[in-house]
């Protein structure tokens, strides 16, 4: 499989669709907004967005399956299948903030060959591919170089709909305020693991994700040379909607005051 000319096709389609959501924010009415769940929002453009990569992603691989966030489609391939969520921060594109992205991830045989994250407003395409590297419009990326916490930059998502663990959650943003540049919450998690691949954040946390808003992300950051995990210092960050993405570097030091703060306290 030629994975650099797939990961071309792929950005051509997406940059499509980009098209398509970046017209529609322009007319945008908020009335057409619905509930999937607690401050779960869904508009009809993450839908027919949805509608259209999977439309054009099947030209590319007529045979791969679907995981999509809207559920347009869902099937499994016997090799092949993309996960797609067709606008990450959906939150911030009904409220008229202008930072959301598509994210598609393709998965060989359980495991990522490839990942593109198109952050639509700034027309930044992010894509790695299989033994590639990553890219920032084309340009290779890396995770920052950074060893000291107290120089880095990091970026979360807060609990919006399932509040058990928030008081550790509280405690750790205390202590990581405390040590660090800032902590941001931009409201998509398929940029914040975007940006640590090009290295604007050293670090990126979240728990309660589902695979659609981090499989392409995650995999920017692996191929841009940089460490996933869960909260447990675990590969299965996918399975156990928990995941600590960064450069590697200051990754024990967050893994430690993660279990000091939240683990030993579930
Ligand atoms: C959301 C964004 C957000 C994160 C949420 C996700 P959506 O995705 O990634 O940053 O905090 O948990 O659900 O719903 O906008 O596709
Ligand atoms: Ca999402
Ligand atoms: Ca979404």
């Amino acid at each position: 499989m030629d994975y650099e000319l797939l990961c071309a096709k792929v950005i051509a389609t997406t940059r499509l669709t980009g098209n398509f959501i970046r017209k529609e924010s322009l007319s945008f009415n908020s009335d057409s907004i619905e509930f999937k769940g607690l401050n779960d929002l869904v508009s009809y453009v993450d839908k027919q967005a949805e509608r259209l990569l999977v439309k054009n992603l099947s030209k590319i691989l007529p045979e791969a399956g679907f995981t999509t966030e809207e559920d347009t489609i869902n099937t499994k391939g016997e090799v092949f299948d993309w996960i797609i969520d067709p606008l990450d921060g959906t939150t911030n594109f009904i409220h008229g903030i202008p930072t959301y992205a598509i994210s598609i991830s393709l998965y060989e045989d359980g495991k990522p060959v490839i990942g593109v994250v198109y952050e639509i407003n700034r027309g930044e395409m992010f894509s790695a591919y299989k033994g590639g590297g990553a890219f920032l419009n084309n340009k290779a990326i890396h995770v920052s170089k950074r060893t000291s916490l107290s120089e880095c930059l990091l970026a979360t998502g807060f609990p919006y709909y399932q509040f058990d663990k928030q008081p550790q959650y509280m405690q750790l943003f205390s202590t990581l305020m405390q040590k660090c540049h800032g902590l941001r919450r931009i409201g998509s998690a398929a940029v914040d693991l975007a940006y640590v691949a090009c290295g604007r954040f050293d670090a990126f946390f979240e728990y309660n994700l589902n695979s659609w808003d981090v499989a392409a992300g995650a995999f920017l950051v692996q191929e841009a040379g940089g460490s996933v995990t869960n909260f447990t210092g675990g590969d299965e960050f996918l399975q156990t909607r928990e995941i600590l993405a960064g450069n590697g570097l200051i990754h024990t030091e967050i893994l430690d005051m993660m279990e000091e703060h939240f683990n030993s306290n579930l």
